[in-house]
């Protein structure tokens, strides 16, 4: 399939199915998802190269298109989250995919979206304690919605391999922890953060942020990198870089920044020399909040 210019457009389950039954590679050819919510960037287009390579030229990349109700919080950006679907379609055909799955909310909720609080029968899927801890205490319920809809995408495009970004890196541990506990036997793969020149992370939500502010963004990646060049001194050491370089910008409204291990578990103040860790970063910049993470070494 990898020879199609323009992607396949499934927007009921009933389509993917049939889309999925004949792919011209058979069965044994493999199927690499790409779950997203659209608004597709730079950042998206590294995963969907990173998908084609592990599909081959027989294989078949499915990128999925959903802007998912079930893990925006109220009050959270919903409604005004960026929908540029022709864009998509596009970015998704210069990459080489070959069926963009992009389903209306009643397909993939068909009883209705079973939000927090609200009494329902659905079975959703629950997080663990993992998904209680920085994205989890921010946005409450945040990683049910996500882990519900990824396990609907698994279920309705049964990929041997699924690629997120490691830009959600607390969203990437827990769809692994999630892939293994429910034993799923999908390959997730993790694909490094895309950056602009400038070393702002790439993200969709970019596209709120004003002029000025999109100065005042960068000041997260370069304090994570301020850490980084700290971090030989311990933690205190590198959170007290970070926090210098977030302070000194009064437009961006700092949510936490926190310094675990790859597995998102707490550090002693001073690790072993060598050990590797994450630092991630959450803070507003006007009304769009932004998250951003980086490997940092002891
Ligand atoms: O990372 C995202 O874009 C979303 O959280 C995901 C994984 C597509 C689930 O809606």
């Amino acid at each position: 399939m990898s020879t199609l210019t323009t992607p396949a457009v499934a927007r009921s389950r009933a389509d993917l199915a049939g889309l999925l039954a004949s792919r011209p590679g058979g069965r044994s050819a493999p199927v690499v998802l790409v779950p997203t919510m659209g608004a597709l960037h730079e950042g998206h287009a590294t995963l969907m190269r990173v998908a084609r390579e592990r599909a081959g030229a027989a294989g078949t990349v499915v990128v999925s298109v959903f802007v998912n109700p079930l893990q925006f919080g109220p009050g959270e950006d919903l409604d005004r989250y960026p929908r540029t679907f022709e864009a998509d379609l596009e970015l998704a055909g210069v990459e080489g995919v070959d069926v963009v799955f992009a389903p209306v909310v009643a397909e993939m909720y068909p009883d209705g979206v079973p939000h927090e609080g609200v009494p329902t029968e659905a079975v959703t899927v629950q997080p663990g304690p993992l998904g209680d801890i920085l994205e989890g205490a921010s946005r409450p319920g945040h990683f049910r919605g996500v882990l519900t809809v990824v396990a609907k995408l698994f279920g309705l495009v049964r990929p041997d391999v699924a690629i997120f970004g490691e830009k959600d890196y607390q969203q990437l541990a827990l769809i692994r922890r999630m892939t293994a506990d429910l034993c799923l036997g999908i390959d997730i793969v993790g694909a490094p953060t895309d950056r602009e020149p400038d070393g702002l992370a790439r993200s969709s939500r970019n596209r709120y942020l004003d002029a000025d502010q999109r100065q005042q963004a960068v000041a997260l990646s370069r304090a994570l990198r301020a850490a980084q060049e700290r971090a030989a001194y311990g933690v205190p050491a590198a959170r007290w870089a970070a926090m210098g370089v977030l302070k000194a910008e009064p437009g961006v409204e700092l949510d936490y920044l926190a310094l675990r291990t790859t597995g998102l578990e707490e550090l002693p103040d001073y690790p072993e020399p060598g050990t590797e860790g994450r630092i991630l970063v959450a803070a507003r910049v006007g009304t769009t909040r932004l998250i951003d993470n980086l490997p940092i070494q002891f």
